[in-house]
């Protein structure tokens, strides 16, 4: 069974992915690490992320693999370059390729086939799994959104002002939306799943009700 859990930054997705995915036995696919990736090799091998034909070459030859929670590509361990401002700025310019999207969204395909699978990203219940079996859309207010990511960056040391990160937040939501290909919207059939006012114990529970009723119902 393929679950999908599509929204923007700061919903607390992945996190409730992640336990989704852990709470079921389920295997988890964190989408947004194979952009991350694909952009933290561009930046390494110093390839503008603007420039559409070199990225597209270097994500259709990348090999993207995980493994006990980190992420290789071509067997590089490219964990630590995943969550800095550059390639968080790259991954969200290099998303709007489609040389970029298809090769990622075969990669994807290939990992989630004949699995029980949980997959997070922004377009995994719209483009990449149409026809799976539960799909969610989680959403959150857009300053509580902003404040979570905050909080996140202050429990590492870095301060950084709300209205920046506000500011950044709604581009890449901008970019992310507007995009022709694979835009950031629910699936006709997602469940949305609001997690302004509640926290990630909450959300998946709600989820994993919902996921074991579809599993005994299948
Ligand atoms: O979820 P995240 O912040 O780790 O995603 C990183 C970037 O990749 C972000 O700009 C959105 C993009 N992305 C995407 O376009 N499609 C996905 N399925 C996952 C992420």
């Amino acid at each position: 069974m393929i679950v999908t859990i599509d929204g923007p930054a700061g919903t607390g997705k992945s996190t409730t992915a992640r336990q989704l995915a852990n709470r079921l036995g389920f295997e988890y696919l964190d989408t947004g690490a194979m952009y991350r990736a694909v952009a933290a090799e561009c930046l390494r091998r110093s390839i503008d992320p603007m420039d559409t034909a070199s990225v597209g070459q270097l994500a259709q030859s990348l090999t993207i693999t995980f493994d006990e929670g980190r992420t290789f590509a071509a067997g590089r361990d490219v964990t630590g370059e995943l969550r800095t401002a550059e390639t968080t700025q790259a991954a969200s310019l290099i998303a709007q390729n489609p040389d970029v999207r298809s090769a990622l969204i075969d990669a994807q395909r290939r990992i989630a086939d004949e699995r029980h699978i949980v997959c997070e990203g922004r377009d995994q219940g719209t483009v990449a799994f149409p026809h799976a079996a539960c799909k969610f859309f989680l959403t959150a207010d857009p300053e509580v959104r902003a404040l979570r990511r905050q909080q996140e960056l202050a429990s590492q040391g870095t301060d950084v002002p709300l209205a920046k990160l506000l500011a950044e937040q709604t581009a890449r939501d901008q970019r992310d939306e507007n995009r022709e290909i694979a835009p950031l919207i629910p699936a006709p059939d997602a469940q949305i799943i609001d997690t302004t006012a509640s926290d990630i114990e909450e959300v998946v529970t709600r989820l994993e009700a919902i996921v074991r009723s579809k599993l005994e119902s299948a």
